[in-house]
């Protein structure tokens, strides 16, 4: 029997690639010169796409059209901003993610960086290794989480993961979201403005997409104030990036980490001329144990199709009722 004909937007780690080819004709838009070429060769019969954030393609209404067989499209990755929800919600295409296998990861790596921002971690080790200690004296002293309240923007499976961080590092939060939580003692705030007022720092850990473009904007930074300190995992849209340099270049506020970028990896590199910002190349669940299993449940989900099984975890918005 012939086997189902999968396109993978870009390049994917060798557990993933092994995966998809012991079931799948794989082709990689990634490995070909002419990429709209094969994509119009190959498009009347792809019936699976394996995609993710890293590929830097979006599976976009276009692309989605131009298949008519597609059934499936599976995430690397939790967020699956970079795909049109709408025009697979609308043809029945399921599409799924990698949930709750990157939580603690991600988790890990928000703390890091929040670290990292308020006591200027990496910028005193480069006062050191280029030799400025003995000659210069101390690194300067650099700000404290200990007097420090968080506003989590966004509250769901990886904010209550860096919450639970926080409670034991003795940090209070507070959370911004659509609706209020049962059973969550925090404060919350469906005003994002009227939050940033009350805390003096922010963590953004949401969906990216329309819906939450720019929700990080001059008068949020205005109304964090100039002890304020912004950390963002999530997407590089929830962020407006010119309203942060200009309130970074003016002090405005105190100093911001970032683990994603309005575009990626071809960020804007006028970032790397602003001292108190701390950058990470998009690396919140980049460990091998982490990506190991978020590959592997993105295969899982692609094979299920292959098989005639439900997909273990399709997202909300695309349920599963038959292939
Ligand atoms: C990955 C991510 O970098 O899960 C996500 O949404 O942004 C990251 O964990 C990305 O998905 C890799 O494609």
């Amino acid at each position: 029997m012939p086997r189902p004909v999968l396109l993978s937007t870009g390049i994917q780690m060798p557990l993933v690639a092994e995966g998809l080819e012991k079931t799948f004709e794989v082709h990689w838009l990634n490995k070909v010169p002419d990429p709209a070429r094969l994509l119009a060769e190959i498009a009347p019969k792809v019936t699976a796409i394996c995609t993710g954030a890293h590929t830097g393609v979006k599976t976009d209404a276009a692309m989605i059209g131009q298949m008519p067989q597609l059934k499936i499209i599976g995430n690397l990755g939790v967020g699956y901003d970079s795909i049109d929800i709408a025009a697979a919600a609308k043809r029945g295409i399921v599409i799924t993610n990698t949930p709750d296998v990157l939580n603690e990861e991600v988790a890990d790596t928000a703390l890091a960086l929040l670290l990292s921002t308020v006591r200027e971690l990496p910028q005193a080790e480069a006062y050191m290794r280029a030799g400025r200690w003995a000659k210069e004296g101390d690194y300067p002293l650099t700000g404290s989480l200990r007097d420090r309240k968080v506003g989590m923007i966004g509250f769901g499976r990886i904010g209550k993961a860096i919450a639970r961080r926080l409670e034991a590092f003795g940090v209070p939060i507070a959370y911004f979201g659509r609706t209020k939580q049962a059973g969550v003692a925090s404060p919350f705030y469906s005003d994002l403005v009227a939050m940033a007022r009350d805390v003096d720092t922010l963590i953004a850990i949401l969906p990216g997409g329309a819906a939450t473009k720019h929700i990080v904007n001059a008068e949020v930074l205005a109304a964090l104030g100039p002890r304020g300190v912004v950390i963002n995992m999530a997407r590089g849209s929830i962020l407006d990036e010119a309203a942060l340099k200009a309130a970074l270049r003016a002090k405005t506020i105190h100093a911001a980490g970032l683990d994603v970028y309005a575009s990626e990896p071809d960020f804007d590199t006028d970032l790397l001329t602003i001292p108190n910002l701390v950058l990470l190349p998009h690396v919140g669940s980049a460990s091998q144990l982490t990506r190991n299993r978020m590959g592997q449940l993105v295969v899982d989900n692609l094979a299920a199709y292959a098989a005639g099984k439900p997909p273990p975890t399709p997202v909300p918005e695309t349920p599963f009722k038959s292939w």
